[in-house]
């Protein structure tokens, strides 16, 4: 039996990665232990709870406002004799938190070997997203087993000298986790709220984008909402005070948006597949809503979703109030410039990326996720209501 550590930390980590450990728990080749350092608590644990699953392990490092010293130092010093102790034959770490590379470290200086899920996801731009971009690249030098969940993050690594024989294209093991998550049948008060309005979600939580970018991007909303009479916006505000004290300041006392706390992955998803359109900083919802065809406004600078972007569903449009302000506001006026970007194209996945990697660790054959042969047979839309796993 193979003991592999899957390491999930922050709420989109653990989303993506439940998957996974369930897939890995089903087949008698694994002894999967589920491992987090603490960096996000209630968030974290609202996912766990969704999934029915509980890390065996949690470092619990998080604290209020926490910086990146904080969380790097505690994990590296917490993680060692725990790591030592558990001996696993393989460790994998997901995409490009501050968790995940210093675990990816911690088992570099250990000699465990490491396997990264959500590999090769690049901007070339070290600073955005901040520390994110540094996080993966780092994550991806050390890895024995890299996941790429596309063609294009495959190239990625390949241009950067990675051996051909150690990546593997899986598609996003997000799109696993939609096809349980997404109910034709899902009602909720808030979506009673917003009657036959249309809906714009909204998230952001992005380090660069605190202070003065996320105020622009707040106010921008807030006028465009004003503005139209048949919108109205649901918000579930990250935990972080400094988001929410931005959030509250700009935001608070519009009648066209609910600023709510965080809701769960079932909840989430099935939000998103049921927007006009969503503003967001987040990189999964970047992956989640080309899926249903709901086009994204992306409120950053830079992309590591290029498919997204090639797909017409996401469209970036920095902090700059003027830009979010004008985009959005065009989006809901012209029916042609919001049917250029909402297509059924999901670029990211059929919902299979577990199994492959599952089949990859057990030494079997895979079969790799191609998104354009997919595309050419006409298998880009997103299946709902898939029998329930979970
Ligand atoms: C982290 C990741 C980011 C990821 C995001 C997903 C890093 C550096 N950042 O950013 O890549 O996109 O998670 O959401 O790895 N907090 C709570 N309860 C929680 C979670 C957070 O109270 O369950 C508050 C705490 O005050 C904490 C703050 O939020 O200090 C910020 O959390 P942190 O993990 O440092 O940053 P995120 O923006 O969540
Ligand atoms: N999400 C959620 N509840 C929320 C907001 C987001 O479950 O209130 C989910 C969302 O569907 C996506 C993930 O959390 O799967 C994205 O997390 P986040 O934006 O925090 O991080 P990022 O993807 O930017 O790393």
């Amino acid at each position: 039996m193979k003991k592999i550590l899957l390491c999930a930390s922050t709420r989109p980590e653990m989303i993506k990665m439940a998957p996974l450990y369930l897939e890995l728990k089903n087949r008698s080749y694994f002894d999967p232990l589920l491992f987090s350092t603490g960096q996000h608590k209630e968030m974290l644990y609202q996912v766990c709870e969704a999934f029915h699953i509980k890390p065996d392990f949690d470092l619990e490092i998080m604290k209020e406002r926490q910086d990146l010293f904080d969380i790097t130092g505690s994990i590296l010093s917490k993680a060692k004799e725990l790591l030592k102790a558990i001996h696993p034959d393989i460790v994998l770490v997901h995409g490009d938190t501050t968790s995940s590379l210093a675990l990816a470290l911690a088992c570099f200086y250990l000699q465990i070997p490491v396997g990264h899920v959500e590999a090769g996801l690049r901007t070339y731009n070290i600073y955005s997203p901040f520390p994110e971009e540094f996080n993966r690249q780092a994550v991806d030098i050390v890895s024995q087993y890299s996941f790429a969940p596309t063609e294009l993050s495959r190239d990625n690594l390949l241009r950067e000298g990675k051996k051909a024989e150690t990546i593997y294209v899986t598609g996003n093991t997000v799109i696993d986790a939609m096809r349980h998550t997404v109910r034709s049948n899902y009602t909720h008060s808030e979506l009673d709220w917003v009657g036959s309005n249309r809906l714009i979600f909204i998230t952001a939580h992005r380090r660069e984008n605190l202070g003065i970018p996320m105020h622009h991007m707040f106010r921008a909303i807030r006028r465009v909402l004003e503005e139209h009479d048949d919108v109205k916006a649901v918000y579930p505000i990250h935990l972080n005070p400094v988001v929410r004290e931005a959030a509250e300041e700009e935001l608070e006392g519009c009648e066209k948006i609910h600023l709510i706390e965080p809701i769960g992955v079932f909840d989430c998803h099935n939000f998103e597949s049921r927007s006009y359109l969503c503003l967001t900083d987040s990189g999964g919802i970047q992956e989640e809503c080309p899926s249903y065809g709901v086009p994204v406004l992306v409120m950053r600078d830079t992309t590591e979703r290029p498919e997204g972007i090639d797909a017409g569903t996401l469209r970036l449009v920095g902090t700059d109030e003027k830009t979010i302000y004008e985009t959005f506001t065009k989006l809901l006026e012209n029916k042609e410039e919001y049917e250029k970007m909402s297509k059924s194209i999901n670029p990211y996945g059929d919902g299979h990326a577990c199994e492959r990697i599952a089949d990859i660790l057990e030494g079997k054959e895979y079969q790799a996720w191609d998104s354009k042969y997919l595309a050419c047979k006409g298998v880009v839309n997103f299946p709902m209501d898939v029998p329930n796993i979970i």
